[in-house]
C-alpha cells in the first residue's frame, strides 16, 4: 500500500530541503521566485513554501529542516502537497534521503480502522515521491509495511488484540516469511515447563501462551533470538492499577510488536541470520485464579520468585522464555518490553533504556541509534543493586526492596535468567505516542527497531569481511 506514494518515473516538481540558514540553493530559482520568497514570513524548522511557476503551476518546493532530528517534517509534508509527482532536489544532503522516504510515507499512515470512513481510497490523489537514486524501495517499503504493523498491533484495542489474536498474528507473520511457528496454550505451558508464563495468564478468560518462530537464511552469520513481552492488558492484576495508569495498557505488548517489526525486517530482508522470536502472550487479568500478591512462582529456570507485587508481571513471563532462548545456545539475545514506567521516568516516551551484559555493544547500538534517528541509550546494569531483590522465603523477589532505580531493578531481575556467556541486550520501552506530531499519530510506536536492525547488518557484514 505504501508504494502508491512513490513513483517510479524520473521527473516531478523539485522539493529543495534545505536548514534555515543555507542560501546557496536560491541561486537555481528565478528572479520573481527569489521576490516571492522574500515576501515570505522569515523560515522557521518545518514550514514549508510553494514557489509557482511562470505557467501558472507549481514549480518548486522548499522545505527548511534545520537538522537530521528533525527528518519528520517531511511526513507533513507529504499529506499537504496537492497531487502530483515529487523529487528530492538531488543537492540536498543534510537529511539522508533514507530518513526522508519513510518520514514521506508515514505521512500518510493512519490508524483509523474503526473509524467508519476507514477504507476510503485517498491514495488515488496522493502526491508521490520519485524514488531518490540510492535509496532502496524494497528496505524502505519493508520499514514502511513494519512500523505500520507494530504501530497498528499496539493501537488496537484489548478487545480485538487478546493473546489468541496476538499469537495469530505472529502465525501471520511466520507463514508470511515461511517460517516454522510454534505455540504452546494454557495447561500445556505447565506440561512443557513455563510456569512463569502460566502463573500470571492464567486468570485470564483467553489463556496464556507461548509462541515461537523459526526463519533461517541460507547461510546465517548470526544465532539471533528475540523476545517480547506479550501483555494484551495489563490491569495490575490483585496489585490492580489506578484507571489513570491503567488507559494505556493495551500497549503492554509493545515489545512482542517491536520484536515482530524486527523479525520482519530481518526476514523481509533476508539478513543472514539463524532467527528464533520467542513471544510470551498473556493477559495480566483479575479472576479468583489471579497470582497473588508474596505468592511463590516456579520458573524454567528452576529459580523460585517471590510476587512482590502482581504489576511485575512482564518480567515473570520473560523469565521463561529468556530461559527458552539461552537453551538454543544463540550468539545474542534481544529483549523487548514495556517494563517499567521507571524507565519513562528517567527517558521520556521517545528514548527506550538499554541494558546489556556486554557494553560495547550497547554502545555501539547506541551510536547507530542516533545516527539512524531511533535514539535509545544505556543504564547501568548495576549489580550494587540486586541485593534489593533479596527475599527471605524464595530464591529471589521480583519487586525491589525501595521504588527506586526500578528499572535497573527490573533489568537485573532478567540478568539472573540469562546464561552469562551469552551476549544479551534489554530494551525497555515506551511504544506509544502520547500526543499527535507529524508521521507520529498518537498511538502505538515503533522503537529501538530501526538502530537495532543497522547493529545486526552491521555484525552479519563484519562476520563477512573477516573470512575474507
Ligand atoms: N507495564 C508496566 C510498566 C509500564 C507502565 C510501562 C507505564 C510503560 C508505562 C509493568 O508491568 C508494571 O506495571 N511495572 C511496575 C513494576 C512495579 C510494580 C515494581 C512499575 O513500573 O510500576
Ligand atoms: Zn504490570
Ligand atoms: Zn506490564
Amino acid at each position: 500500500m505504501f508504494n502508491d506514494f512513490f513513483s517510479t518515473t524520473t521527473a516531478g516538481t523539485k522539493i529543495i530541503v534545505t536548514s534555515t540558514t543555507e542560501t546557496q540553493w536560491k541561486s537555481q530559482l528565478t528572479q520573481q521566485q527569489q521576490e516571492w520568497l522574500a515576501q515570505q514570513p522569515s523560515p522557521k524548522n518545518g514550514a514549508y513554501v510553494l514557489l509557482p511557476h511562470s505557467n501558472g503551476g507549481i514549480d518548486k518546493v522548499i522545505i527548511y529542516i534545520n537538522s537530521k532530528e528533525d527528518f519528520w517534517h517531511m511526513a507533513a509534508l507529504a499529506n499537504s502537497l496537492p497531487s502530483g509527482e515529487y523529487m528530492l532536489n538531488p543537492t540536498s544532503e543534510t537529511i539522508p534521503a533514507e530518513l526522508l522516504c519513510i518520514a514521506w510515507g508515514l505521512g500518510f499512515y493512519k490508524f483509523d480502522k474503526y473509524k467508519s470512513t476507514a477504507g476510503e481510497d485517498e491514495t488515488a490523489d496522493a502526491a508521490k515521491l520519485v524514488w531518490p537514486q540510492g535509496v532502496s524501495h524494497t528496505e524502505t517499503l519493508a520499514w514502511l509495511d513494519s512500523i505500520a504493523m507494530v504501530r497498528d498491533l499496539i493501537s488496537t484495542p484489548a478487545c480485538d488484540m487478546g493473546p489468541e489474536e496476538l499469537a495469530d498474528s505472529a502465525k501471520q507473520l511466520s507463514k508470511q516469511h515461511k517460517a516454522k511457528f510454534d505455540i504452546t496454550i494454557g495447561k500445556a505451558l505447565l506440561k512443557k515447563n513455563f510456569p512463569a508464563i502460566h502463573t500470571v495468564g492464567k486468570a485470564a478468560a483467553d489463556e496464556p501462551r507461548l509462541a515461537t518462530i523459526h526463519w533461517q537464511a541460507s547461510e546465517p552469520k548470526l544465532k539471533l533470538a528475540l523476545v517480547g513481552k506479550g501483555v494484551c492488558f495489563d490491569t495490575g492484576g490483585l496489585d490492580l492499577k489506578p484507571s489513570g495508569a491503567m488507559l494505556l495498557m493495551k500497549k503492554d505488548m509493545g515489545g512482542a510488536a517491536n520484536v515482530m517489526g524486527l523479525a520482519n525486517m530481518i526476514m523481509a530482508m533476508q539478513l543472514p541470520v539463524d532467527l528464533r522470536v520467542y513471544l510470551p502472550i498473556v493477559e495480566n487479568a483479575i479472576s479468583e485464579q489471579a497470582m497473588r500478591p508474596l505468592d511463590i512462582c516456579h520458573t524454567r529456570k528452576g529459580i523460585t520468585v517471590e510476587i512482590g507485587n502482581t504489576d511485575a508481571e512482564g518480567r515473570l513471563i520473560l523469565s521463561d522464555a529468556l530461559t527458552l532462548a539461552c537453551e538454543e545456545k544463540p550468539d545474542l539475545v534481544i529483549d523487548m518490553a514495556t517494563l517499567t514506567g521507571a524507565a519513562r521516568v528517567a527517558m521520556g516516551t521517545e528514548v527506550p533504556a538499554l541494558f546489556t551484559n556486554n557494553d560495547e555493544i550497547a554502545q555501539k547500538i547506541q551510536a547507530l541509534s542516533f545516527e539512524c534517528v531511533d535514539p535509545v541509550w544505556q543504564l547501568p546494569l548495576y549489580k550494587g543493586y540486586r541485593r534489593q531483590l533479596q527475599s527471605s522465603v524464595a530464591d529471589i523477589s521480583s519487586t525491589g526492596s525501595i521504588p527506586l532505580g526500578g528499572a535497573i531493578t527490573a533489568a537485573l531481575f532478567l540478568n539472573e535468567f540469562v546464561d552469562n556467556s551469552i551476549d544479551w541486550v534489554h530494551v525497555d520501552m515506551m511504544a506509544y505516542n502520547k500526543t499527535s506530531r507529524a508521521g507520529r499519530p498518537e498511538g502505538g510506536e515503533a522503537a529501538s527497531i530501526r538502530a537495532i536492525y543497522c547493529y545486526i547488518k552491521e555484525v552479519v557484514k563484519n562476520v563477512n569481511s573477516n573470512k575474507e
